[in-house]
């Protein structure tokens, strides 16, 4: 049987951060598991936001905006399943990941719904203690309505607190819940 692919996209631009953090130990859950894992750092990419010209509509998924979104397309299509994180920014996700997410507008609609059949996860913390308070609950709400739009599976959200970069690594039952994800997601 082939491989499983997980693709995991993290939405922070702190390179040692807390996604960071979680995605590695994601990562880790699913290699466990014998799956391949690639992991794409939209901070270091560049990717710009959808202009809404509707080409991809018009041909096929097909987008027209050249830039690294390019190099992530072929990848998403590929993908078994996809591990998105972020850091909460005002109550929400990363500009960096909102971003991403509408560049997939070309993923469906006329080509199809390409991301429907994918499983998904989510991982997301948060400077404030409270997930209510700090906006991780819009976030998840964001993701619930995604994957109902899409018809995909949502298999696990993480979420926690942490502030200053790989703070999050002093809350092992957060760490524990992104190795277990990247388990479900790498098998
Ligand atoms: C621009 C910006 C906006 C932020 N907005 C929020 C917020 O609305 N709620 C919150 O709880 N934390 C907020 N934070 C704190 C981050 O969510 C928190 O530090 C997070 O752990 C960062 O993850 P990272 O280390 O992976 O980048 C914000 C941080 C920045 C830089």
């Amino acid at each position: 049987m082939a491989e499983h692919y997980l693709v995991i996209v993290n939405g922070s631009p702190r390179r040692n951060g807390n996604c960071a953090v979680l995605v590695e130990q994601a990562a880790a859950g699913a290699r466990a598991n014998g799956a391949h894992v690639e992991i794409f750092n939209l901070g270091e990419l560049n990717i710009h936001p959808c202009d809404a010209c509707e080409s991809c509509q018009e041909a096929n998924g097909v987008c027209v905006i050249q830039d690294d979104m390019q190099k992530l397309y072929p990848h998403l299509r590929q993908a078994d399943a996809i591990l998105i994180a972020s850091p909460i920014y005002w109550f929400s996700v990363s500009a960096q990941t909102k971003i991403f997410i509408d560049r997939c507008y070309a993923l469906q609609g006329a080509v199809g719904n390409l991301l429907g059949a994918k499983r998904f996860g989510v991982m997301l913390t948060y400077g404030d203690v409270d997930p209510y308070t700090s906006g991780a609950v819009n976030a998840i709400r964001m993701f619930q309505d995604i994957m109902r739009y899409l018809e995909a599976d949502l298999v696990g959200l993480v979420y926690g607190s942490a502030n200053a970069p790989g703070e999050i690594r002093d809350r092992p039952e957060v760490l524990e819940q992104a190795y277990q994800l990247g388990q479900q997601l790498g098998s």
